[in-house]
């Protein structure tokens, strides 16, 4: 029996507990052996939930720690903590991997203990295992993705005459957006996303704050409406390409494989010099999608205690040079994906 912690009883934390619940056959297959949630622990008084953290990291049976809280603090706090008692931690937080992410794989690797973030992109899409194994090999050129369910369901939701104040409503009630939702509409979580990401398959630390931003609260219906005129549609975009790095509205032309990628899906097109355009889709956000991401973290740590599993980011060296950033075409509200 591998014994697990989930910090944060949250969307993704209690869909969590729900997919090792229900599919605890398929694990057993897998590990060849149950996982079981032994500790909760929420920052609000609820029932069955702890609320000391030093009563998870000093119980010898915890070997993985799910933390599924979000924001920085008591995030990193908690995560530092577990890591040095050499329990590793499996994490959606995307922006705590940004932040301190490289920190954290160090401490990690000198406890021999791992810190695995396949939930922060692209919610239930495996993409960071992808990236860090499967095409660690290539050369890629070009990483762009629609990297926020709660935008993409915004902008797929407008195309049908619904206001975005609606449709972000139904976002936020469907479990998609961030506690402030100010993080998917004006970019930022797009923004981290692809800043993991282009960390990953470059060797080079960006962080969220070297990403050129540009949210979607400035795209008006008239906006989608032209758009389709000209066989296109509009979605936000986190891009990485040789020389630069953005978040921003990219008009789609229909014979991309991102045009048809609508409501909460992702869907990430990765072009590698050798393998040329691979193409992951699923959906971005949601209870059992990110929890599922979280829970193939925790297999991974649960056949791996004590060994450290090189997660390709406690080697990162910080980006020093300037990014730049491709302008919109003269005359034009959006740049166009090419
Ligand atoms: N708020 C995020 C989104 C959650 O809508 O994509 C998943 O990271």
């Amino acid at each position: 029996m591998i014994n697990i912690a989930i910090l944060g009883l949250g969307t993704v934390g209690g869909g969590v507990a729900e997919v090792i619940e229900k599919n605890q056959s398929e694990i057993k297959r897998v590990l060849g052996d149950n996982i079981h949630v032994k500790y909760i622990l929420d920052i609000r008084d609820l029932p069955g939930v702890v609320r000391d953290i030093n009563i998870i990291v000093n119980d010898p049976d915890i070997k993985v720690i799910c933390e599924t809280m979000g924001g920085k603090e008591p995030a990193y706090t908690y995560t530092h903590l577990a890591l040095e008692h050499g329990i590793s931690v499996c994490t959606s937080n995307k922006e705590l991997v940004d932040a301190h992410g490289v920190e954290l794989s160090r401490i990690a690797r000198e406890h021999n203990c791992s810190y695995l973030f396949e939930a922060s992109v692209g919610g239930g899409i495996p993409i960071i295992r992808p990236l860090r194994e499967s095409v660690a090999h290539e050369k890629i050129t070009r990483i762009a993705g629609i990297l926020n369910g709660t935008c993409n369901y915004i902008l797929t939701n407008m195309k049908s005459g619904k206001s975005f104040d609606e449709a972000l409503k139904e976002a936020q009630e469907k479990g998609f957006a961030e506690r402030n939702p100010a993080a998917d509409v004006e970019g930022h979580d797009t923004a981290r996303k692809i800043a993991i990401l282009a960390s990953l398959v470059t060797g080079k630390k960006f962080s969220y704050e070297q990403v050129h931003c540009e949210g979607i609260t400035n795209i008006t219906q008239q906006d989608i409406i032209d758009a389709q005129a000209h066989n296109m549609s509009i979605k936000l975009l986190g891009v990485y390409q040789d020389g630069y790095i953005l978040t921003a509205p990219f008009l789609i032309p229909a014979s991309s494989p991102l045009y048809g990628v609508n409501d909460v899906f992702n869907g990430i097109m990765v072009t590698g010099t050798q393998v040329d355009n691979l193409m992951f889709y699923g959906r971005g956000a949601g209870k059992l999608p990110t929890a599922s991401a979280v829970v193939s973290d925790v297999i991974q740590c649960a056949k791996n205690i004590n060994t450290n599993i090189n997660n390709n980011f406690a080697d990162l060296q910080p980006v020093s040079d300037l990014v730049k950033v491709p302008e919109v075409p003269e005359g034009q509200k959006f740049r166009i994906l090419v």
